[in-house]
This record gives C-alpha cells, structure tokens and sequence, in this order.
C-alpha cells in the first residue's frame, strides 16, 4: 500500500441513454402541458424513457462498459464500484452489487450513495479518498437512474422534467498537479420536503391505500427547489475553486447539473461565469438527476470540447437538499 498521498483523475467516461424517446409533443397527449411551456420554462425539448424491462442497473452497467473500454481498464482492476441513484433496482441488494455481478467485477466491494442529483458528485468525492490514500486503484462512479419509473404521469409540475439515462467515470491515480484539485459538499435536511417520494420506505411503508393514494411517486416544490439551486450552484462553485487556489478566471470548462436552462443560466450569471464555457445536453435528455453530470461530461469529453490541462467544474444540487462540486485538471 502506498504511504504518501497521489493525485486522482478520471481516466476514462462513458455513457448510456435508453432508445425510446419521449418529446414535449408525446406529453402534450399525457398531460394538460404544452411545448411551448416546457420548453420556455425549462429548456427541455426531448427525453429518453427506460421500457418496462430496463431498470436502472441494465443503464448503469452499459455506461460503466464504456467508462472501463476509454479507460483501459479491465473489471478485475475495478477495486469499487460506487452507484449514485435515487432510482435503484431494489431497496436490497444495492444496484452497485447487481452492477458488480453483471460486469464481473469479482475483485470490487459495492454500494449504493443516495444523495439525488448530487450523487455523481459526492461518489467522485468517496472514491478520490480511497485512491489518494493508496486502498485502491481503480473505482468506478456511476450515476444512473430510470427516473420515469418514479414519475407520477398525472402531475404535469414534475413528468415534464426528468429523463433516464447512466453516465460512468473510472477514477484512478494521475500524475503531479492533475487531477481533482478540490471539493466542496454540503447538505441542509430542513429543505428535504421540497423533493421527495412519500411512501414506500419505514415511515409510510407500501401499503395498498399508499399505491391508490399515488405516494410512490416523486413530489417537488418546483419554485422552493429553483431559489435553492440558484443560490448554492454560485455558492459551492466558487468554494471549490478558492479550495484550488483558484479563480473563476481560470476555470476553461463548466460542466452543470442539468435541471433547467433558466436555473443555469441564473447561477451562471452570479458567478460571472460565460455561457459559451458551459456544457448543456438538458434540451435532449431532461433532468436525469445522478446521471446528469456524468452523461454530460462523457458527451463533452468525446466531443473535443474538454482538453488536457483544462480546469473544469462539475457542480451539482439536489433532493436532501445536497450540493457538491469540484475542480478537476483534465
Ligand atoms: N405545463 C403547463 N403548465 C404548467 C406545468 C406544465 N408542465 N407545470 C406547471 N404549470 C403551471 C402551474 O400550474 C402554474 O399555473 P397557475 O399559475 O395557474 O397555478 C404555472 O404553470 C406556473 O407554475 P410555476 O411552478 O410557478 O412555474 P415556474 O416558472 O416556477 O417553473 C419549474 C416550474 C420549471 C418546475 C421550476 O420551478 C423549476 O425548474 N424548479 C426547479 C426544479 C428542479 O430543478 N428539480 C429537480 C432538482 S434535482 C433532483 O434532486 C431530482
């Protein structure tokens, strides 16, 4: 085991988005919405909807294929797997241990983190301890979910927004100055009730009057969730670059959680940081929570736009209410 501490990257993205879509036009028949609403409020045009047979695992091990081909790295060099979700297979086993099973990672311990769209995150935060103390090698983070499978179709405020899909990243170490410079997390539970899913776990657990009374599905307060993410994406954003020894000067790339382009936008604007630096996918895909960030930063780094050397911010908010950013040298 190595004594010093070693600088962590990513070494390799992948991703995975579900055929089917589902555009503003196929809600428009489901619900009393409209294309022009969702599109001027929200930015989303499109999503990707998992079928009846796909669950959030089947999404997160073809991201985490890909992840391991760009990285070169085999599934018995995988020492962990971490799965952000909100959206797992089962309440038990974990998705990371069905992940582990399916790609025959025989050599990674599995679990699952639950920290909604800041999931992808807070994993690369857990995963960088293991490498950079010299436990592991290699870990796999993905962010995964089949957010359709909680959306309730009778609630136009919410099934316009999310997506499913699955992004992965294999971290391991790197050389001197590179890699993930600095983190910043946080949470306030006292916001929790602003996005949740009633039912289904030990304080209301799933009983036949819960399914008929539609307490399995997500419930959000829309504009209590837009005022939090447009304080905190500024706020943390601006810790990890300070925690770099940075400033938003130096920052080359940004690469946002994908909710909604007025909410990016308005963050963007506190930090004074350009657009033209800001990667967006939000109006094909939707919000797809953990997997946001990672299918984001595989679709930027496959199309040239992150270089070597680049510093680049992930920066992420979600249910919890949780935040969680980083900058990482490319
Ligand atoms: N189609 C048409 N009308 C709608 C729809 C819809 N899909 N949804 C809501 N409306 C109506 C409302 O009923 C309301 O009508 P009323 O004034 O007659 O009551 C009107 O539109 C305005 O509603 P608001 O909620 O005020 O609309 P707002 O401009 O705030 O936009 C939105 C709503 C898009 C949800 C916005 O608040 C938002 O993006 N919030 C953040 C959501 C978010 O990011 N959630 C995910 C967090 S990540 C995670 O952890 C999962």
């Amino acid at each position: 085991m190595h004594r010093d501490f070693r600088n962590v990257g990513i070494i390799g993205t992948g991703s995975y988005l579900p055929e089917q879509e589902m555009t503003n036009f196929d809600l428009e028949k489901i619900v009393d919405t409209s294309d022009e609403w969702i599109r001027t409020r929200t930015g989303i045009e499109s999503r990707r909807i998992a079928d009846e047979n796909t669950a959030t695992s089947d999404l997160a091990y073809k991201a985490a294929e890909k992840a391991m081909e760009a990285a070169g790295v085999t599934a018995d060099q995988i020492d962990l797997i971490i799965v952000g979700t909100l959206t797992p297979d089962h309440i038990i086993p974990s998705t990371a241990c069905i992940v582990q099973e399916k790609l025959g990672a025989k050599n990674a311990a599995a679990f699952d983190l639950e920290a909604a769209c800041s999931g992808f995150v807070y994993g690369l935060t857990i995963a960088q301890q293991f490498i950079t103390t010299g436990m592991y090698e290699h870990v796999l983070v993905i962010g995964a979910e089949t957010m359709s499978k909680i959306l309730d179709f009778e609630d136009r405020k919410t099934c316009v927004l999310f997506g499913d899909g699955a992004g992965a990243v294999v971290l391991g170490p790197v050389g001197e100055n590179r890699g993930i410079m600095s983190m910043d997390l946080g949470a306030d539970g006292s916001g929790g009730p602003a996005l949740m899913v009633p039912a289904g776990g030990t304080r209301m657990p799933a009983t036949a009057q819960s399914v008929l009374d539609r307490l399995h599905y997500l419930t959000m307060d829309g504009s209590e969730v837009f005022k939090f993410a447009v304080r905190t994406m500024p706020m943390t954003s601006q810790r990890a670059i300070e925690k770099a020894g940075l400033t938003v000067d130096d920052i080359d790339f940004l690469v946002p959680h994908q909710a909604n382009t007025r909410i990016i936008k308005s963050a963007l604007k506190r930090l004074k940081f350009p657009m033209e630096k800001v990667y967006i996918n939000l109006e094909r895909v939707g919000n797809m929570s953990a997997a946001s960030i990672p299918v984001a930063l595989d679709e930027a780094v496959r199309a040239g736009k992150i270089k070597e050397n680049d510093n680049v911010v992930l920066v992420g908010f979600g249910a919890g209410l949780t935040w969680g950013s980083c900058v990482i040298n490319w």
